[in-house]
Formats: structure tokens, sequence, C-alpha cells
């Protein structure tokens, strides 16, 4: 419900054919069994995050954007680096000096699930810098949010690519 009255205020004032809205379906890397969705929505003055993911060991797990959407090594390292057309370095969603791709966190609970919803103002779905083609990793263990380049997030648990609806 939330998500349908998001998609109808994102795109009021669009023009037709551009990408409104994309989801990442989030496979499991070799040996894990971590998988979910995350949706992107464009909204006003940024792009809404919204994570529901399975598998996990309880905590906080790195959460990324990555430069290429590219799931295809059994250890997810085919997706590249984070995603950073603007050059930063690695930081907090809630830093102005950060990779676009910087997600923060995942926090699962006892069960392994975790979800996140989060209205990001780096990101954009449109010309060079858009998201949409690249891919999202969850990771084995939490991002610290300042060690560079990545946040020493440990291995990559699950990947998916960012498909335009
Ligand atoms: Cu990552
Ligand atoms: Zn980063």
């Amino acid at each position: 419900m939330l998500l349908g009255a998001t998609l109808w205020f994102g795109c009021a004032t669009e023009k037709a054919g551009q990408t409104h809205s994309a989801i990442a379906v989030l496979s499991p890397t070799q040996g894990n069994n971590v998988r979910g969705t995350v949706t992107f929505t464009k909204v006003r003055g940024g792009v809404r995050v919204v994570a529901d993911v399975v598998g996990l060991t309880p905590g906080a797990h790195g959460f990324h954007i990555h430069e290429k959407g590219d799931c295809s090594a059994p250890d997810a390292s085919s997706a590249g680096g984070h995603f950073n057309p603007t050059g930063m370095d690695h930081g907090a969603p809630d830093m102005d000096m950060r990779h676009a791709g910087d997600l923060g966190n995942l926090v699962a609970d006892v069960s392994g699930r975790a979800r996140l919803t989060h209205v990001d103002r780096h990101m954009t779905m449109e010309g060079p810098n858009s998201i949409v083609g690249r891919g999202v990793i969850v990771h084995a263990d939490p991002d610290d949010l300042k060690s560079q380049p990545s946040g020493n997030a440990g291995p990559r648990v699950a990947c998916g690519v960012i498909k335009g609806n």
C-alpha cells in the first residue's frame, strides 16, 4: 500500500518514458542463503529505498550499491567496488562525503530478517550517475562507515541487479 502511494506521488509530475521505480532481486552468493528484494522509487528530493532481506545472521550487515550490475562471480566480486561516480570517500548514508552507493547497514533480527526504509538524497535514477543497471550487495559483516574504501564489511553474501520497471 505504502509503495503504491509513493509511486503515484513520485510519478505525478514526470514525463512519460522515464524510470520512476526499479527493483533488485537479491540472490545468495556461493555458500550463503541470503535473499530478498530492494525497491527504488523516485520521490521528491531523492530516491526511496525499501529493503526486505532474509537468511542473514542477526545483527548489522553492510549494504551498498556497487558499480557493476554483474552478479556472475560465485562471490559476487564481479559487481566491482562501491558505486562512486563523484569520486568521494566511503562514508555513512547521512554524510555529505560518501559514495553514492553507501547505504550503511541492514540490521537483521533474531530470525535473520532485515527491513529498511530510507529516502536517499545522494542517489539518482536518471542520467549518467543513475543507479539503474548497477549491483546491490549485502555483506557478511557490519560496515563501520569509515574504513576505506568499503567499510571493512567482509564477504558478499547476496547480490542483485537494479532493473528499471
Ligand atoms: Cu558493498
Ligand atoms: Zn562506500
